[in-house]
């Protein structure tokens, strides 16, 4: 399946773009693999002519907005973020009325209908620096209450309102199943992604997106780290520092809507290209300012 793939790559100049929590057979075929913000920069400035997602629909949606003369595929189109539909109808109207110099920001992790009502995206890696940046008093952080508590206790200069949304995956692991490996490995340092809830990013030694997880690893002198993300960040983690040990909560963090990225997935999408992502043109050109403002402020 893999040889399949590659020549479909060559025949087809396709390009495959996979997030760390995609299973490790699909990041294995990628020509890039990286966290939401580095995916959305390569899709934007990608010359291929199909550009292949493993991934989430907010993922797909975002490379066809960002890049819409491609033709975006995805192995899985039923592949959806929960948290991604997070916000309750009328909210952002709302408060847009309660606060005259609101700036709605959305973690990229949204409808593109969501993204069109918004002012700025923003992803895990870049959320504080943009808002920061922003001339604006008054946010409202959309869908994550988890990253936008986080962003709010960073940048306590603005008056940051959270949204109830939140990822299923990361805001399930307990602060008991963390303390639980903490005591198994009290010298590892627990590295978390600021999805999860605030009582575990306060006993972490550092808070960070997928990729800056993966860099702190690589950078750091230790041997062993308690890692509190989704699981397939281990591929990445095992491949470039086999010496090193990782450790996750259990049961693991696994988001079962991007193991859905299976070989045989992409392999049948490549050879029939039937999943393509569609976004209205009208969506897709409201939903493109604040992704392009993200790519801009997030430089
Ligand atoms: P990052 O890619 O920004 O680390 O976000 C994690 C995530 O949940 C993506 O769905
Ligand atoms: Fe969404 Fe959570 Fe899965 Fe990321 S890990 S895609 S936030 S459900």
């Amino acid at each position: 399946m893999k040889e399949k793939i590659l020549q479909l790559k060559k025949e087809k100049n396709a390009v495959i773009l996979a997030h760390y929590y995609a299973p490790a057979e699909a990041q294995e075929v990628a020509d890039y693999v990286g966290d939401s913000f580095y995916l959305a920069k390569i899709a934007k400035k990608s010359t291929a002519d199909i550009i292949v997602f493993c991934g989430v629909s907010f993922m797909g949606e975002s490379a066809k907005i960002l890049n819409p003369g491609k033709k975006v595929l995805m192995p899985d189109l039923t592949a959806d973020c929960p948290m991604a539909h997070m916000v309750k109808p009328g909210q952002i109207q709302k408060m847009r009325e309660k606060y005259e110099d609101l700036a709605v920001v959305c973690y990229i992790n949204s409808t593109a209908e969501l993204k069109c009502q918004s002012d700025v995206c923003v992803t895990s890696s870049n959320a504080i620096k943009i808002v920061r940046a922003l001339p604006n008093i008054n946010i409202f952080f959309i869908p994550d209450r988890n990253l936008g508590r986080y962003v709010a206790s960073q940048v306590p200069e603005k008056n940051i309102i959270i949204n109830s949304g939140y990822c299923p995956i990361h805001a399930s692991i307990t602060i008991e199943q963390l303390k639980k490996v903490k005591a198994e490995h009290p010298n590892a340092p627990i590295l978390i992604h600021p999805e999860c809830e605030p009582e575990l990013l306060e006993i972490s030694d550092y808070i960070g997106s997928t990729a800056e997880i993966i860099d702190y690893v690589a950078n750091s002198p230790l041997d062993e780290f308690i890692i509190c993300t989704e699981d397939g960040v281990d591929y990445k983690l095992i491949t470039d520092n086999p010496r090193k040990k990782f450790y996750y909560p259990n049961p693991h963090p696994c988001c079962a809507d991007m193991k859905l990225n299976t070989l045989e997935n992409i392999l049948s999408v490549m050879e029939k290209e039937d999943k393509e992502v569609f976004v209205d043109e009208e969506v897709a050109r409201n939903a493109w300012k604040p992704l392009d403002r993200m790519l801009e402020l997030g430089r």
